[in-house]
């Protein structure tokens, strides 16, 4: 097992299946075009395979498919249909919940029972903005189908401050009435929010607000959550719960147990560097050529971590979301 001095492993696994959106969200890319697909992007079979070896050669035992919008790829089929028979404990998904409805029986059908859902805002105007593609009502009823369909649902909202942190209570009220868990983003410095320092601290809106905005209208109290859980918990008793992703104001770096791969078969260590290493040659070796090779890079891309913060990243989300 590959283990740093801080005794960080890596356990949990994020593919994005693909670069490709059916939105153009203003603090994932600026100039408000689409994403879409690298033309090198791995095939479903080396996917799986990348995710067989990183079980073996990283002890992976989590997957959460992410994108772009996974959703969107013509992959998700063949990759969801393989990647269950590997053993996995969890396979989960994050979406941005457009395609939800239509892709649910597959989701289902192989396994997937958790689902994080990404929605800043109940207001159909100010989703167009954000956004900038899809439509509300659609993701609304697609979360309503995937609820009755037995899918736990976590919504991911990042609050920013003069653009949706008016919708703070309403997402909170809208998520404790359907039984959906929220988790508020901390906006984080990536792609080009790290050269734009400006619009970066005017759109912050953190921790402390979050939790002052709340207290305006809930009682709450701090709840249990996993040692590398990337949230803060809290409960609001007899209601249900909330959670903020601190990542700048209580940074979660210490006990970072998450390891990335790209579409395009680049290994990330950390959201926070720039460094990555390609194993997209790798996976079409066999297995005794290609996992030592991979336990190489995987010392250097644990050693990427930050050891305490995230200090601002070239890395975007946008390639490797969640
Ligand atoms: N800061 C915070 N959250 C972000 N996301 C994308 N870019 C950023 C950013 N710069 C969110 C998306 C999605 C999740 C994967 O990450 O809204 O919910």
């Amino acid at each position: 097992m590959i283990v740093d001095r801080q005794g960080r492993r890596f356990r949990n696994l994020r593919i994005s299946l693909t670069a490709a959106c059916n939105y153009a969200c203003t603090y994932c890319v600026p100039d408000g075009k689409r994403l879409v697909a690298a033309q090198d992007e791995l095939s479903a079979p080396a996917m799986v395979r990348g995710v067989a070896y990183l079980i073996e050669a990283a002890g992976i035992e989590r997957l959460r498919i992410t994108g772009g919008e996974p959703l969107v790829s013509p992959k998700l089929e063949p990759f969801l249909r393989e990647v269950g028979t590997l053993g996995l404990a969890d396979i989960s998904l994050t979406t941005n919940g457009q395609l939800l409805a239509r892709k649910l029986p597959l989701l289902l059908d192989s396994g997937v029972r958790r689902l994080n859902v990404s929605l800043d805002t109940l207001d159909s105007a100010a989703f167009r903005r954000i956004a900038r593609g899809g439509d509300l009502a659609t993701v609304l009823d697609g979360l309503q189908q995937a609820h009755a369909a037995g899918m736990k649902i976590k919504l991911n909202m990042v609050p920013l401050r003069g653009v949706n942190h008016d919708q703070v209570l309403p997402m909170l009220d809208y998520c404790l009435e359907h039984g959906f868990e929220l988790r508020f983003i901390e906006l984080m410095r990536m792609g080009h929010l790290a050269r734009e320092g400006q619009t970066f601290q005017q759109q912050f809106y953190g921790m402390s607000a979050l939790l002052e905005t709340i207290g305006e209208c809930h009682t709450f109290v701090q709840a249990e959550a996993p040692v590398d859980a990337t949230a803060l918990r809290y409960e609001i008793p007899g209601q249900g719960f909330f959670g903020i992703i601190a990542n700048q104001s209580v940074p979660f770096c210490r006990t970072c147990s998450r390891l990335r791969l790209s579409s395009t078969g680049w290994l990330h260590g950390c959201l926070s560097s720039s460094n990555r290493h390609y194993v997209g040659d790798l996976l079409d070796k066999p297995r005794h050529q290609a996992l030592p090779a991979l336990q190489r890079l995987l010392v250097q891309a644990l050693a990427d971590k930050q050891e305490l913060a995230f200090s601002g990243g070239v890395t975007v989300m946008k390639i490797i979301g969640g």
